[in-house]
C-alpha cells in the first residue's frame, strides 16, 4: 500500500480544493494512504510533522469547489526555501524537510505550486531523493512554461471580467471610465483575457509597450463615452510610480478624461472554481496519480494540445528561462508569457481595444 503526501505552496488560487479532493478519491481508489501537509513545506519543519490523513469526510467532494486550499498555503512566518535562505538557516530546512518525509514514510510527494514553488522544488530536488516528486502547475498569473492552462486561471479570469461587468455598469451612469488593476505579476495574460472578454477599450500588458497618447488618443475617439480600461500590475510607466492603475489615471485625469481606478485584488484568487478549473484539475491529479504508477518523479503535469500528460521538471527549469526585451527595460518574459503572434492580441485589436504600439 503506497502512502502518498500533498501539499499546496506559494499564493493560493481557486481550483486547489478540487485537485486535492481529486487525489485523495483516485488514490483511496488505488488503496493508497493519503497524508496532508499543512502550510506547505512549513509543515514538514514543525515537531511533530503538521500533516493529516486525509479521510474523505473531511474534504466533502461539494467542497471540492471552493477557492482557497483545505490543506493552507503558508502563514506570514511559514517556513519555505526562501525565508529559510534569508534567515540563514537553509541547510538545518532542507535536512528537516528530508527527514519529515522519510518519518512520514512517503512513496510520493505531491507539490501544487507556482512558477516560484516548482523552480524551487528543482533547484533544490535533493531533499526529494527518497521520494517521487510530482508537481502539479497552478497560478493565476499563468506564468508556468509548457502547459497550456494553469489550476485557477479560468476562475480568476472569470472573477476579474464579472468584477470589471459591474463596474461597466456604474461607469455608463456617470460616463466616465474605470482603469481596473489586474494581478499577474509580469505577465498580461490575465488582464487580456478578462479585457477581451468584458470589451474593454484597452488593455495594458508588461509584454507589450504602449503610448500614453495613444492610448487617450484612443479613449477620446471611442464609440462610448464609458468604460473600463484593463492595467496589468506589472506594467510600468518611465517617470511614474504607485501602482500602475493610480499611474493611468493621473494620465487620463490631466488629459480631460474622467475617471475612478478600481482595485479587485485578491477576488481574482477567490470565487467558486468554474467547471474548467475543475476539468483541469481532475485531469491533472489523474495525470499526477498515473505518473507515481509508473514510477515517474521530477516531473509537472501539464496541459499540451488538449491532453494532460507529464513533462520533467528539469525541461521546466529549462524552458522557464528569463530573456529581456529592450523594448521594456527592466522587463523579463519568458516564454508562458503573452508572445506576439498570441491570437487574442489581434482579436482584442480588431474589436477596437488598444493593446499598445504593436500594429
Ligand atoms: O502569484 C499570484 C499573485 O496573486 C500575483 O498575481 C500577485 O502579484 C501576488 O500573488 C500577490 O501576493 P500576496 O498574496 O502576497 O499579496
Amino acid at each position: 500500500m503506497k502512502r502518498i503526501g500533498i501539499m499546496t505552496t506559494g499564493g493560493d488560487c481557486s481550483g486547489l480544493n478540487t485537485a486535492i479532493q481529486r487525489l485523495m478519491r483516485g488514490a483511496h481508489l488505488r488503496g493508497w494512504r493519503v497524508f496532508g501537509i499543512i502550510d506547505g513545506t512549513d509543515g514538514l519543519c514543525t515537531k511533530p510533522v503538521n500533516a493529516i490523513e486525509l479521510t474523505e469526510d473531511m474534504l466533502p467532494i461539494e467542497n471540492a469547489r471552493l477557492a482557497g486550499s483545505f490543506l493552507h498555503n503558508g502563514h506570514s512566518g511559514a517556513l519555505n526555501f526562501e525565508t529559510a535562505a534569508r534567515e540563514g538557516s537553509l541547510q538545518a530546512f532542507e535536512q528537516k524537510i528530508y527527514k519529515s518525509l522519510g518519518e512520514l514514510k512517503l512513496d510520493a510527494l505531491i507539490a501544487i505550486g507556482g512558477n516560484g514553488s516548482l523552480s524551487l522544488a528543482w533547484e533544490h530536488r535533493d531533499v526529494y531523493r527518497n521520494v517521487q516528486l510530482i508537481c502539479i502547475p497552478k497560478t493565476i498569473d499563468m506564468d508556468i512554461p509548457l502547459t497550456d492552462r494553469t489550476i485557477g486561471f479560468d476562475t480568476a479570469v472569470e472573477q476579474l471580467t464579472r468584477f470589471c461587468d459591474q463596474l461597466m455598469l456604474t461607469a455608463r451612469s456617470h460616463h466616465r471610465w474605470f482603469v481596473v488593476q489586474s494581478m499577474g505579476r509580469d505577465c498580461g495574460q490575465l488582464a487580456l483575457n478578462a479585457g477581451v472578454a468584458v470589451g474593454a477599450t484597452a488593455v495594458l500588458i508588461p509584454e507589450i509597450k504602449f503610448n500614453v497618447d495613444s492610448l487617450i488618443k484612443h479613449i477620446l475617439n471611442a464609440p462610448t463615452d464609458y468604460g473600463v480600461i484593463v492595467v496589468a500590475e506589472g506594467i510600468s510607466l518611465r517617470g511614474h510610480s504607485g501602482r500602475p492603475a493610480d499611474m493611468i489615471s493621473r494620465q487620463l485625469t490631466a488629459a480631460g478624461i474622467p475617471n475612478r481606478t478600481a482595485f479587485p485584488e485578491h477576488t481574482q484568487r477567490a470565487g467558486d472554481t468554474t467547471a474548467s478549473d475543475r476539468l483541469l484539475a481532475t485531469a491533472m491529479a489523474d495525470a499526477a496519480l498515473n505518473a507515481i504508477e509508473n514510477n515517474e518523479t521530477y516531473v509537472m503535469t501539464a496541459l499540451q494540445n488538449g491532453a494532460v500528460k507529464t513533462v520533467s521538471l528539469s525541461d521546466f527549469a529549462n524552458a522557464g528561462e528569463s530573456v529581456v526585451d529592450p523594448n521594456i527595460p527592466d522587463l523579463k518574459t519568458s516564454n508562458a508569457y503573452v508572445s506576439l503572434d498570441d491570437p487574442l492580441l489581434d482579436i482584442a485589436h480588431n474589436m477596437g481595444i488598444y493593446i499598445g504600439e504593436i500594429k
